[in-house]
């Protein structure tokens, strides 16, 4: 790429300040190093991590610098790579996952390590690419994490509790459970009950009410695992919902949570409470995005944004009733 290509992108210069703090910019076209690939984005979708690096929640390790370009997931075409990149040509279309830097997503242009960069089938479009990244690997990790869960569909019918199954990481956890050996009760707002249905939960709870707040089945089933995206529930209302060795995977573990883990691991207690911070890897989204390739889950979108109108973009997920993912295209 020539020197001093410029590219539109949009990022923020502190902590703090929500959707009103995002600054659109002109800034040179990074520069792949050895092992990265510049990609030329097609799309990016919104995570409420990102929200979480801007409000200084993961600090001091995250954002590394400001000013910071937000946007985790990736999906685009390869521009340009890096010197000792093996696996990859201009002209690739690819899914990464900007994990590096945790963001650069919001951008025309942005830089991809080589093992965080999988290709994309033709079969996938790029909103569908960019959907799948943080929130399929959250839930597909929730779902290794549980015992005897597998997608050969062998073995003992669990049965499976999902929070929040209307939003990003819910509609995959729904539609990967389904594929495999599990039967699947899921919460979600009353007016997505059709949708959640649709993607395959077997019983579904309006979460405002007494049932669904309390998180019971409908035909009584004590959930071997709960894949918790929703947050606030104490531990309280999950212990009398599961099976004897009933564990729920929460993924927004406060600093309560590690407590009740570490005090249940200490009186080997048989339900569990786990936090689960997902790390990407290259296989696992290959996984799924052949998965996505095969017809066999396919992302919820709640609505596609111009990146120069990406503050709506943000607005929408601080808001936190986006019914699937929030996508930006450059
Ligand atoms: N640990 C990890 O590696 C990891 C990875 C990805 C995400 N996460 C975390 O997982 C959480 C979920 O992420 P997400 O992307 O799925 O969020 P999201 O898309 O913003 O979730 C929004 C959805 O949640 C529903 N919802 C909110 N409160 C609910 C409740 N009490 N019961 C049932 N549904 C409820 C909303 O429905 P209504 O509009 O009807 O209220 C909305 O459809 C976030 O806290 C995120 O940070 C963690």
């Amino acid at each position: 790429m020539a020197k001093n290509t410029m590219m539109r992108a949009v990022q923020y210069n502190t902590y703090g300040g929500g959707a009103a703090a995002l600054k659109h910019v002109e800034l040179q076209v990074p520069s792949p190093k050895q092992d990265e690939v510049l990609l030329k984005m097609e799309a990016t979708s919104i995570n409420p991590f990102d929200l979480r690096i801007q409000k200084g929640i993961v600090w001091p390790f995250l954002p590394r610098k400001f000013p910071h370009i937000p946007g985790i997931d990736a999906a685009g075409e390869v521009f340009e790579v890096g010197s000792g990149v093996k696996n990859f040509k201009a002209g690739d279309k690819v899914v990464a996952v900007l994990f590096n830097i945790c963001g650069g997503g919001l951008a025309e242009f942005a830089v991809a390590k080589e093992n965080l960069t999988v290709s994309r089938p033709p079969e996938v479009t790029a909103f569908q690419g960019a959907a799948l990244p943080i929130a399929g690997l959250a839930a597909h990790e929730c779902l290794l994490r549980t015992p005897g869960f597998n997608y050969e569909k062998t073995g003992q019918q669990l049965n499976l509790l999902i929070t929040a199954a209307s939003g990003g990481v819910g509609q995959y956890a729904v539609q990967l459970a389904k594929l495999g050996n599990a039967h699947v009760t899921a919460t979600c707002g009353a007016r997505n009950l059709d949708l959640v249905k649709s993607l395959g939960a077997d019983e579904v709870l309006d979460y405002k009410t007494p049932d669904g707040a309390a998180l019971k089945s409908p035909s009584g089933r004590k959930y071997d695992a709960v894949i918790h995206c929703a947050t606030g529930f104490p531990w309280s209302t999950f212990k009398p919902n599961l099976s004897t060795n009933g564990k729920v995977f929460d993924i927004t573990p406060t600093p309560s949570v590690f407590m009740t883990y570490a005090l249940q691991k200490l009186t080997f207690s048989k339900k569990q409470l786990v936090p689960l911070l997902m790390t990407p890897k290259k296989e696992k989204l290959d996984f799924l995005l052949n998965f996505v390739k095969e017809g066999k889950i396919k992302a919820v979108i709640d609505s596609i944004h111009p990146l120069s109108k990406a503050e709506e973009a943000w607005a929408k997920s601080i808001d936190g009733h986006a019914t699937g993912k929030i996508i930006v295209e450059p």
